[in-house]
C-alpha cells in the first residue's frame, strides 16, 4: 500500500477511495465539535464503515460489570448489546487494556458469534486514566483483515474518543 500522511494508506474497494488521514481529521472534528455525544459516536461509526474492509463497527461502554452496545453501523443490528466484561473478543480487550485482532474468528474459542460474513474482527479499547471506558469493534467479512496501519489508525481514534466518552 502507498505511503500517504500519517496513517499511510489510501484504499480503494467497492465503498470507493477512503483516505485515513482525511477520516481522521473528520473523526476530530467532529469528536470535538460539542455535539451530543450519541450523535458523535453514530457519526464514527458510519464513518469508520466507509473503509472497505470495515464490515460493521460499533461502539460499546463499559457500565459496571458489562459492555453496553451505545452505537453501530452496519448491514444488520448484533443481537449482543450487552456483554458481560468476561465474555467475546470484546471483553477480552477490556480485560487486556489492549487492542486485540482475530484474523479467523472461526479459529478463536473466544468469539461471540453475530454475523454469518465475519471472517476477523479487531477490537481497540477507549483508555481514560488507565481504566478501559468503552471499545470500537470491527467485523470484516475478509479473512485476516486488519494490518498493523488499522490498529495504529484505530488507537488514535480510540484516544480522541476518550476525551468525549
Ligand atoms: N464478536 C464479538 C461480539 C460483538 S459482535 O461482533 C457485534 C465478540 O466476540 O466479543
Amino acid at each position: 500500500m502507498k505511503g500517504v500522511g500519517k496513517f499511510g494508506e489510501v484504499l480503494a474497494g467497492e465503498k470507493g477511495k477512503v483516505s485515513y488521514d482525511a477520516l481522521a481529521e473528520r473523526l476530530d472534528k467532529i469528536i470535538h465539535s460539542g455535539s451530543q455525544k450519541k450523535a458523535i459516536t453514530d457519526f464514527v461509526c458510519r464513518e469508520l464503515r466507509k473503509i472497505p474492509h470495515y464490515s460493521w463497527v460499533g461502539i460499546y461502554e463499559v457500565q459496571g460489570g458489562d459492555l453496553v452496545l451505545t452505537s453501530w453501523s452496519g448491514p444488520s443490528a448484533t443481537q449482543h448489546v450487552r456483554i458481560p466484561v468476561g465474555q467475546g473478543i470484546c471483553g477480552a480487550a477490556v480485560t487486556a487494556k489492549d487492542t486485540i485482532v482475530v484474523p479467523d474468528v472461526n479459529a478463536d474459542p473466544r468469539y461471540l458469534a453475530c454475523f454469518l460474513n465475519t471472517a476477523s474482527e479487531i477490537v481497540v479499547p477507549v483508555l481514560k486514566g488507565g481504566e478501559a471506558v468503552a471499545e470500537i469493534d470491527i467485523d470484516s467479512d475478509q479473512r485476516n483483515a486488519f494490518a498493523a496501519g488499522d490498529r495504529r489508525f484505530l488507537a488514535s481514534v480510540a484516544e480522541e474518543l476518550a476525551t468525549l466518552l
